[in-house]
């Protein structure tokens, strides 16, 4: 769950800032970004989310942002599986509205090639090592791709039936056992190979080797413009983490909705006040 919520955070902060705008249900008036491509049967952690404002309710009554909680949450997700902390700077109102066109076209794509996923992260003031250092999350993520997706394995089926040089054989070979290039889509594959829930450096080291599961995880590698930064990640595990703690820091500072802009919502799910 660690990683999931810190999934929910950056889905929340790409689409109109970090205003927890990804919580709100679909209503006549409110288009829920739950539903969007990247986000439905796949996003998950809201209901812990809303626990915690619960709590948070029953002891300090609409002061606490679902906004804030999210980037509070996100920041304890990487503590709780060893990796590291960072201060976070409260004070962000919930929105009253959201925006599932704008999830649908703004996150970044697993098909993406590495200037695309550049430019997704740049016009959000985030940098190209933000972004690499903010992929290091797959590593801890105990996700099963399959799990969730009607037809998820077409995420990563033409990367390990490619026969390129930018997959190792064994890996491909592992792969395809799960994955058999017609029908199987119900198999479920993790993310990542080696045991998730520790924070280390590990995602990148696969890379290295040329095991990146998604077209978008290995591109970081083959590209010029990001190899090196992949590279030194693999080989300086602190590094990696400070600059993921710096880019959390980025990432929970997008386009801050604060006051007299917004609300605090009474609970996450929707833009009721009292
Ligand atoms: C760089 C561009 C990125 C792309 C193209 C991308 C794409 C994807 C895709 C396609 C999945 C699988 C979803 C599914 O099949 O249901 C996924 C899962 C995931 N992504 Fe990303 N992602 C990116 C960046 C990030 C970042 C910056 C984070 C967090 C800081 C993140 C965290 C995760 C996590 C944790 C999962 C697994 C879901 C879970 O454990 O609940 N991703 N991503």
């Amino acid at each position: 769950m660690a990683a999931s919520l810190i999934r929910l955070h950056f889905h929340d902060c790409f689409v109109q800032g970090c205003d927890a705008s990804i919580l709100l249900d679909e209503t006549p008036s409110i288009q829920s970004e739950k539903t969007a491509i990247p986000n439905i049967n796949s996003a998950r952690g809201y209901n812990v989310i809303e626990d915690a404002k619960r709590e948070v309710e029953r002891l300090c009554p609409r002061v606490v942002s679902c906004a804030d909680i999210l980037t509070v949450a996100a920041r304890d997700a990487s503590v709780a599986v060893g990796g590291p902390s960072w201060n976070v700077k409260l004070g962000r109102k919930d929105s009253t509205t959201a925006n599932r066109a704008r999830a649908n076209s703004d996150l970044p794509s697993p098909f993406a090639d590495a200037n695309t996923l550049i430019s997704a992260f740049s016009v959000k003031g985030l940098t190209t090592r933000d972004m690499i250092a903010l992929s290091g999350i797959y590593y801890i993520s105990s996700f099963t791709i399959a799990y969730t997706r009607p037809s998820p394995m077409l995420l990563f089926r033409s990367r390990i039936y490619s026969n390129g040089t930018d997959i190792d054989p064994g890996f491909a070979s592992t792969r395809r056992r799960q994955c058999p290039q017609t029908g199987g889509d119900s198999t479920l594959a993790p993310l990542d190979l080696v045991t998730p829930n520790s924070f280390d450096n590990n995602y990148f080291k696969n890379l290295v080797q040329r095991k990146g599961l998604l077209i978008s995880d290995q591109v970081l590698f083959t590209s010029a413009s990001t190899k090196d930064i992949v590279d030194g990640y693999s080989k300086n595990p602190r590094s990696f983490a400070a600059d993921f703690a710096s880019a959390m820091i980025k990432m929970g500072e997008i386009q801050p909705l604060l006051a007299p802009n917004g609300i605090v919502r009474k609970t996450c799910g929707s833009i009721l006040v009292n």
